[in-house]
């Protein structure tokens, strides 16, 4: 069986308008792939198609999960299955505390995976202190309110902390939309460099060249009009830095 998330000759289409025009690629455990690219390109729709949002339609292609299409898999099932997607991201939620948010999460994915015993409290804490001190967060931390009040930084750090915790397979991080700025861009950056490596493979959507300075995918993919007008591996982000995307664009064509 295959270990890897392979996204095989995709297109997808936004009530009526193709807006991915086939896309290949495949990440395996472990490894980290960016995905660069102007405005519009649909880099945040190929996210959103992994996630299962009902309004992007697969018209062609396939995406395949461990050997496995995951194309009728509801975005519940997937995150049981494994797949981490960072915007299904909470709403403040006054009275929960991160640590009691966390331990919902976890036990709710246990269940899903018929392990049906709670994960007991010693076992949750040590689990958390040992996540937390991996992100460099502070335990008092875990018991602020979740999203109360968080700075944007913040709501980015329970979101990898939630990320550590649910150790999923594969992570989608867009980060586009999330109007991070460097501080929060430096907490997602140590967050994925700490669990890159412990198997957890990553695609990471960004128009931030500077996130690169943080992060070293080994694979770069410039999507550009729904496809891919070049992949690399980081070198291409320094090429970008410096000529810009019309450059990519001449070579997509
Ligand atoms: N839900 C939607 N409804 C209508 N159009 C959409 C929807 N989602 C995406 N699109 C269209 O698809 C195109 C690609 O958008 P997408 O958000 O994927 O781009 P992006 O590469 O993530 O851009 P950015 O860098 O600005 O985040 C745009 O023209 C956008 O208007
Ligand atoms: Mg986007």
């Amino acid at each position: 069986m295959s270990d890897e998330l392979i996204i095989r000759d995709l297109r997808v289409a936004v009530e009526g308008k193709e807006i991915l025009k086939g896309i290949d690629l495949t990440i395996g455990r472990g490894q980290v792939h960016a995905i660069m690219g102007p405005n519009g390109s649909g880099k945040s729709t190929l996210a959103n198609t992994l996630a299962g949002h009902p309004k992007y339609v697969v018209t062609q292609g396939d995406i395949l999960y461990k050997g496995t299409s995951l194309l009728e898999w509801t975005p519940d099932e997937r995150a049981r299955r494994g797949l981490f997607l960072a915007f299904q991201y909470p709403m403040a939620i006054p009275g929960v505390t991160v640590a009691n948010f966390l331990r919902t999460a976890l036990n709710a994915k246990r269940r899903a995976n018929g392990n049906g015993k709670a994960i007991s409290i010693p076992e949750f804490r040590k689990l958390m202190t040992e996540k937390m001190q991996l992100l460099k967060l502070e335990p008092a931390f875990a018991t602020r309110y979740l999203n109360d009040g968080f700075s944007g930084g913040e709501k980015k750090r329970v979101e990898i902390l939630q990320m550590a915790m649910l150790n999923p397979e594969f992570a989608i991080l867009d980060e586009t939309d999330s109007g991070l700025d460097i501080d929060a861009l430096r907490i997602v950056s140590e967050g994925v460099n700490a669990l890159a490596g412990t198997n957890l493979g990553i695609l990471l959507i960004t128009h931030y060249q500077r996130i690169l300075n943080y992060i070293h995918p080994q694979f770069v993919h410039v999507l550009v009009n729904g496809k891919f007008a070049v992949s690399g591996g980081p070198e291409l982000a320094l090429q970008l830095e410096e000529k810009g995307y019309d450059w990519v664009k001449g070579n997509g064509e």
